[in-house]
């Protein structure tokens, strides 16, 4: 526990203003180029190869799609992944410029070695080969975009606002949306909703873990449950290393609220016996608090889902109240309780008309 408030300490540190924040990013960058030197990290192959099956199991990705990865890292690695193995235009966002060329070159080098590993169809493996050929022939990040059809956005904003209504096929990211601020995050599925076309989808795996627990094991991997959010804020929250402390039961509402059908698919749980609750956590149903990871999937309807929309936003409004939420909120414990049948009846509630909920536990 003592390495994780002295880790909470410095991130705090390093939050304290643009200087801090600037050198706690070269610091990061020169950290992180380091480790990235000595290869792929254990998950990442297996973790791409997942999140692209549940897109290609739900006929989300197709040649000649329009994608856009947010929060695209330093290596563009969900991007280059699904781009070995379909002919899409690429829009890879970030908030900052965290990019490593060297670091880019090693990842597709070993995934170039370790194709054979994936259990995918011999000519999506030829065509994989082909694409890391060209990859791997590319001097500069520059080169590599124009050989895959890249085009790299800073800045939410400039991001969004490059993109025309109706334009994209698929939104889609990894370990991104829990560094979203909860007060952004509504505005970010109204805008993924508007650049999607009728019929597209938002995609994100998301994880609900402690990320402090990183510099100590020995802390629970949910451990901020621990928290209200006025303790949160006072010793551990920082805009470094930020984490918006959202669980499923709140991402499922504010995916309705940006007017998508949602479907969630857990993808790993962790035991919460023995963790005590801060108070506002005790009103979401276990199941929800329990997952470490998950994908969420967003659906823009056919037609117009503003209906859905608006009965999303009510509901929303009507959860415990949050720090750091930027939607009104009635002060009352919200609608969901701890007991599962309330839950569903809920979220029947919310579905209720012709855009259906669906939750996928089947996954877990
Ligand atoms: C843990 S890293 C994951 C990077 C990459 N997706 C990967 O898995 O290799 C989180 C990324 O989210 C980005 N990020 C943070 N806040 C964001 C926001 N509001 N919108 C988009 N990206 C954001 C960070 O800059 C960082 O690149």
């Amino acid at each position: 526990m003592l390495r994780y408030v002295l880790a909470a300490q410095a991130l705090r540190a390093f939050s304290i203003n643009d200087s801090t924040k600037s050198l706690y990013r070269k610091f990061g960058n020169l950290v992180g180029s380091r480790n990235r030197a000595r290869g792929l990290p254990a998950h990442y192959l297996a973790r791409a190869n997942s999140n692209l099956r549940i897109l290609e199991e739900r006929n989300l990705i197709k040649n000649g799609a329009k994608v856009m990865e947010i929060g695209t890292g330093w290596a563009h690695w969900e991007a280059l992944f699904i781009r070995c193995f379909y002919d899409v235009t690429t829009v890879a966002m970030d908030v900052w410029d965290n990019r490593q060329f060297s670091g880019f070159i090693r990842f597709a080098t070993e995934l170039n070695e370790r194709l054979g590993e994936l259990d995918r169809p011999a000519e999506q493996v030829e065509h994989a080969r082909g694409v890391l050929d060209r990859v791997l022939a590319c001097a500069s990040f520059e080169a590599v975009y124009e050989a895959l059809s890249f085009r790299y956005v800073l800045g939410v904003e400039h991001a969004y606002q490059s993109i025309a209504d109706g334009t994209l096929d698929l939104i889609f990211s990894s370990d991104v949306l829990e560094h979203v601020p909860a007060s952004a995050t509504l505005g970010m599925l109204q805008q993924h909703h508007r650049m999607l076309k009728p019929g597209g989808a938002t995609a994100h795996q998301i994880v609900m873990t402690d990320h402090l627990r990183i510099y100590d094991r020995s802390v629970h991997p949910k451990n901020y449950l621990r928290y209200s959010d006025r303790t949160w804020q006072l010793l551990f929250a920082n805009d470094v290393q930020y984490i918006n402390r959202l669980q499923v039961n709140d991402w499922q509402r504010l995916f309705l609220a940006g007017g998508f059908k949602v479907e969630t698919i857990v993808r790993n749980t962790t035991d919460l016996s023995g963790l005590p609750l801060a108070e506002q956590f005790k009103s979401a149903p276990t199941e929800d608090l329990e997952v470490a990871v998950v994908s969420m999937i967003g659906r823009k309807s056919l037609r117009d889902s503003r209906v859905s929309a608006r009965r999303g936003l009510n509901w929303l409004q009507k959860m415990p109240e949050r720090a750091d939420f930027d939607v009104a909120t009635d002060n009352s414990r919200g609608i969901a309780g701890n007991d599962t049948t309330r839950r569903n009846v809920a979220l029947d509630d919310c579905a209720r008309g012709d855009d259906t909920f669906i939750s996928n536990r089947d996954a877990r």
